[in-house]
């Protein structure tokens, strides 16, 4: 019996004295397991291998587990997705996977799923399969359905077997957000059903639930109740209303289908499991998910710009300038595990800038121990004695070219070798800055957004001067601190800023040729910007937006109608007023007469992103980035660009391979 399974790449299987079966993923050559097309053959043949074992009583019990340190299954192999070209092929490929998980349900001897790390998607569909789960209650263990994200639902048949499990409140909840639950949490949910301490006692408590014969419960009482009329169709109503208030079923149709489907099929899960491979299939096969797959590949493309082969490893940072960025840039590297001390002139100002990030600390830290140690981490060293022992030096003083050459100067013999030193500037050439210092190659930009913990992308910006060692060590670092690095050759605006500044500026000349800002904000909303470009000259500060548009010399400083509301201390959501009024962190905007007509907004939306995706056109030409894919990725990930669209430049090579010309068509219109 063993004979036929020895020859399993993905897999390895064995059978102890007990008769009880281990069946180990380890997928060949990857560092993470992901359920591609051989590594579920190979499971349809453990199964036949489990089966007649169990028939022929020589196999008592299955374990599934994980060879992989980092986790048990992230998922369906996202790579495999392209090939697939028809709606038949998805339900074909995906319903062999069914009866494949029916089969390890129904198996005659119990199956027990062990997991440590990342359980996610199609590998959490898998598990819910077996009859016990065992989780490792570990920071590192983490379970989910991260399917949304890619604009499909869980379609293994997980919607129905994780309403089973936790009941449809809390199923439907992790769905639709595709958020990701630690295991204690996904304990209390139902979804598993022991927990162990360490990845040791997974086989232990693996064995003694084969020997007791342990059977996961479905969800009862309440739990259960919601799947079935009337609750059912109240808790429908409630999910869309959620949903709707976070996107727009247009460009993320996903978790409404998921709720139509669990709307018609849920009292009945048999017929909901058939139901939901209807309802994947064309989602797989939509633009929004082929777009948001690209994404996904856009992401790796990011994190791909940190070199694997150079040994560094950035341990100490230290931070000059506990201003609005400083201080913050400081505090995040210290949630990232790092240790960081802070330096400002000000005293005041610094306490301020350390004190700032216990609410950073509050949200990413559980434990009152964990986040006195956080603040243990992030030292005020006011006159950088801590310098030597750096391993990244970032500097984020004022925007001024003499403070920062003479800070710069003033520190570089301080450094350790090897240690990567980079400024924050937004706007001063990295070139120029670089020219005061004795050894110029040195220098990079590191370029922050703000708000820095919610931006994911970061500019490591190669001045001419930039040695490539550097430029690569920028990169691990911020790697290190789980951002997305983007290598950006310096040039005016770099990458991000230099797109949006076309956008915002047409934005606001439509306003002031009086078009109305609410309508102007709708329209890119429309398009699917998360924010419209006034709102957002608003929220990033009126002060800000009129210096990055003299620098790239798109308005005389001093002229336009933002250096007008500047003079006049309208700066926008920080002085309570901009081209909004501000109440409560909201801007108060006004309804109009007659709504908007849809194809109006949807016209002005593609008006207003022009700009931007011209600009990008440009930045591709002059290699600003490596890559037209990596403008995309730069532009998605440092404004948000509509991810549903796949990114600027994917946009417009699409519109043009449709024929489509927007703009013409509407002049005529
Ligand atoms: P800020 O004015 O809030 O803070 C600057 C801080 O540097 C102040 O606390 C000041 O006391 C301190 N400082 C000035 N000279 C110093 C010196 N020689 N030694 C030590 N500390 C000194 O400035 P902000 O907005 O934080 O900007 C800092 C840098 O980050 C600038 O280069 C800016 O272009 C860049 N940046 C700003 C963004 C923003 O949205 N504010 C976004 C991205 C980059």
């Amino acid at each position: 019996m063993m004979a036929e399974l020895l020859s399993l790449r993905d897999w390895r299987c064995s059978i102890d004295p007990q008769g009880i079966a281990w069946a180990v993923f380890d997928r060949e050559g990857e560092s993470q397991n992901s359920l591609g097309q051989r590594p579920l053959e190979e499971l349809a043949q453990i199964v036949d291998w489990a089966e007649r074992g169990a028939r022929e009583r020589s196999i008592r019990g299955l374990v599934i587990g994980s060879g992989k340190a980092k986790g048990f299954i992230v998922g369906a192999d996202v790579r495999e997705f392209e090939a697939i070209t028809s709606e038949q092929q998805v339900i074909d490929g995906v319903s062999l996977v069914n009866t494949l998980f029916d089969r390890i349900e129904r198996m005659p001897v119990p199956v027990v799923c062990t997991v440590h790390g990342f359980c996610l998607g199609g590998g959490l569909e898998l598990a819910l399969a077996c009859h016990w789960r065992i989780a490792t209650a570990d920071p590192a263990t983490r379970l989910g359905f991260p399917e949304v994200r890619l604009g499909i639902f869980p379609g293994f048949n997980g919607t129905a077997r994780s309403i089973r499990q936790a009941g449809a409140l809390s199923a439907m909840q992790i769905m639709l957000t595709g958020s990701m639950l630690r295991a204690g949490a996904a304990r209390g949910m139902g979804l598993i059903d022991e927990l162990v301490t360490s990845p040791l006692n997974l086989a232990w408590a693996a064995r003694r639930a084969i020997q007791r014969n342990r059977k996961s419960k479905a969800a009862g009482g309440w739990k259960a109740l919601l799947r079935f009329a009337p609750a059912r169709g109240l808790l429908a109503k409630r999910l869309r209303t959620e949903t709707a208030k976070k996107v727009r079923q247009e460009h993320y149709p996903a978790p409404f289908r998921l709720i139509d489907l669990f709307e018609a099929h849920a009292g009945d899960l048999e017929a909901m499991k058939l139901a939901e491979t209807r309802a994947f299939a064309p989602l797989m096969l939509s633009d929004t998910s082929r777009n948001l797959r690209r994404v996904f590949k856009l992401s790796e493309l990011l994190k791909a710009q940190a070199p694997k082969d150079l040994k560094f490893k950035p341990l100490r940072v230290h931070v000059i300038g506990a201003g609005v960025m400083g201080a913050d840039i400081a505090g995040w590297c210290v949630a990232s595990g790092m240790e960081v001390s802070l330096q400002d002139l000000n005293e005041e100002q610094l306490n301020k800038g350390r004190e700032a990030q216990k609410k950073l600390f509050g949200r990413k830290f559980k434990t009152r121990a964990q986040r006195e140690a956080a603040m243990a981490r992030l030292i005020a060293d006011p006159k950088g004695f801590n310098i030597p022992r750096a391993d990244v030096v970032i500097e984020a003083i004022v925007e001024k070219l003499e403070s920062k050459q003479a800070l710069l100067k003033s520190i570089e013999a301080k450094l350790k070798p090897g240690a990567v030193l980079a400024t924050n500037t937004s706007s001063i050439e990295i070139e120029k800055i670089a020219e005061a210092l004795s050894e110029p190659g040195r220098l990079i930009g590191i370029h922050f957004f703000n708000p820095v913990a919610q931006m994911p992308l970061v500019e490591v910006v190669r001045g001419a001067q930039s040695e490539a060692e550097q430029v690569a060590k920028g990169c691990i670092f911020v790697t290190s601190v789980d951002k997305f690095p983007l290598i950006v050759k310096s040039n005016p605006g770099f990458l991000v800023n230099r797109v949006l500044a076309p956008y915002m500026l047409s934005a606001l000349q439509r306003l002031e040729r009086g078009e109305a800002k609410e309508k102007i904000d709708e329209a890119a909303r429309t398009f699917g910007m998360p924010m419209g470009p006034i709102e957002l000259a608003d929220t990033v500060g009126l002060d800000v937006c009129a210096h990055v548009g003299s620098i790239l010399k798109l308005a005389p400083a001093g002229a336009s109608k933002l250096d007008q509301m500047v003079a006049a201390g309208k700066l926008g959501k920080k002085s309570g007023e901009g081209f909004y009024v501000w109440k409560n962190g909201k801007a108060e905007k006004s309804k109009p007469e007659q709504p908007y007509e849809a194809f109006e907004l949807e016209r002005l939306g593609r008006e207003l992103v022009d700009p931007l995706i011209r600009e990008c056109e440009r930045c591709r030409d002059e290699k600003i980035v490596d890559s037209a894919d990596l403008v995309d990725a730069g532009v998605i990930f440092g404004t948000g660009f509509a991810p549903f669209r796949g990114g600027p430049l994917h946009f417009r090579a699409n519109e043009q391979k449709s024929n489509v010309e927007p703009l013409r068509r509407t002049a005529a219109a």
